[in-house]
């Protein structure tokens, strides 16, 4: 079998350090997924609002990215400032309770405390914007939110989801062929 090719990435620590510093790292990194929950599959945590992604992403077909604009870009695909919400619910809804709180909370200038429902160990390095321009769709791996009331974890995004995607892309990204993902420890734990 073929296997990926590994890079160099920018400003990772040269394969010798991760060699010599292995087993410290190692050892920090098991400590640490001790005390972490182990898989959060399957989570489906209550939010302060009860903003559907059911009925905005599918229903209304607003983009993914109109929301989540840091996706392609940037590290982390983030949620948007609540006065965003606001641009339709100034007019869209605005006596319903639930609307009335984003309104509070852009008044107050106190984000929204949303409730995180995917992630990664500390330990792990996981950026976005380069599946996202690699074709990776947002579905591959957080499965259909366009269908969800409420978010919910689909996969267990650990370690062997990870690699069984890098070690055969082909698979489940259009054009993997051309692309090699790398499966060397430094380019996800630095
Ligand atoms: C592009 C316009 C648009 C944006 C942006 C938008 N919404 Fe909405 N939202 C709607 C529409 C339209 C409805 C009503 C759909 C219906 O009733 O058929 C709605 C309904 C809702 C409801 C249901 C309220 C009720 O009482 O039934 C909530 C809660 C809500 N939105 C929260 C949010 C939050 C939070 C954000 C920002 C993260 C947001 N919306 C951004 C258009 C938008
Ligand atoms: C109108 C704004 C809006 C749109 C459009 C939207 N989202 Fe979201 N998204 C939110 C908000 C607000 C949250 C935080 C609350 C929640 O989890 O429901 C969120 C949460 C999420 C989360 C969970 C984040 C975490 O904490 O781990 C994922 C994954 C996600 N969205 C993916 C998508 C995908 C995929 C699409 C397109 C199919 C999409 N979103 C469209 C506003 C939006
Ligand atoms: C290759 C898999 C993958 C793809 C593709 C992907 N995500 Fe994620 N997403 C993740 C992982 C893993 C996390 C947890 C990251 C962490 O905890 O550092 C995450 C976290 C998030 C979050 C929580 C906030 C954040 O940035 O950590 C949102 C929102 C989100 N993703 C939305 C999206 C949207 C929208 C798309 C498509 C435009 C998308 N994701 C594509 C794997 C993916
Ligand atoms: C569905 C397929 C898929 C999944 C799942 C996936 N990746 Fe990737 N990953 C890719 C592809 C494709 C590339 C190559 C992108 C390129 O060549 O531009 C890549 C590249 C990377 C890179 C190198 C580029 C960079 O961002 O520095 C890292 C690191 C990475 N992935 C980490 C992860 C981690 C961590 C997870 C699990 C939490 C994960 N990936 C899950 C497909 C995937
Ligand atoms: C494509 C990304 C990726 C690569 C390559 C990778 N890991 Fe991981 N690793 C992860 C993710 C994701 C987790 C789980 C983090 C979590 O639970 O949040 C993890 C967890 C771990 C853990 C904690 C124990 C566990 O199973 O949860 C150890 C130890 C570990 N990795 C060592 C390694 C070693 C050694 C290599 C090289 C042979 C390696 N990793 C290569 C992504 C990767």
């Amino acid at each position: 079998m073929k296997r990926p090719a590994s890079r160099a990435k920018n400003g990772l620590a040269p394969r010798h350090i991760w060699a010599l510093g292995g087993l410290t790292v190692l050892s920090v990194v098991v400590a640490a997924s001790c005390d972490s929950q182990g898989s959060r599959q399957g989570y489906e945590p209550a939010q302060p609002i009860a903003y559907s992604h059911a009925l905005h992403a599918g229903e209304r077909q607003i983009d993914c990215q109109y929301c989540h604009f840091g996706a392609e870009t940037s590290r982390h695909a983030g949620v948007l400032p609540a006065s965003v919400c606001m641009n339709c619910h100034n007019q869209v809804l605005k006596d319903s309770p639930e609307v009335k709180k984003i309104a509070q909370a852009v008044d107050s200038g106190k984000p929204i405390e949303w409730v995180k429902v995917h992630r990664l160990a500390d330990f792990v390095y996981f950026n976005h914007s380069r599946h996202v321009t690699a074709g990776v769709t947002c579905q591959t791996c957080h499965g259909p939110v366009e269908t969800m009331v409420r978010v919910r974890q689909v996969e267990t995004m650990s370690m062997g989801w990870c690699l069984n995607c890098h070690r055969n892309p082909s698979a489940q990204v259009p054009g993997g062929d051309a692309l090699s993902p790398p499966s060397d420890c430094a380019a996800c734990h630095q």
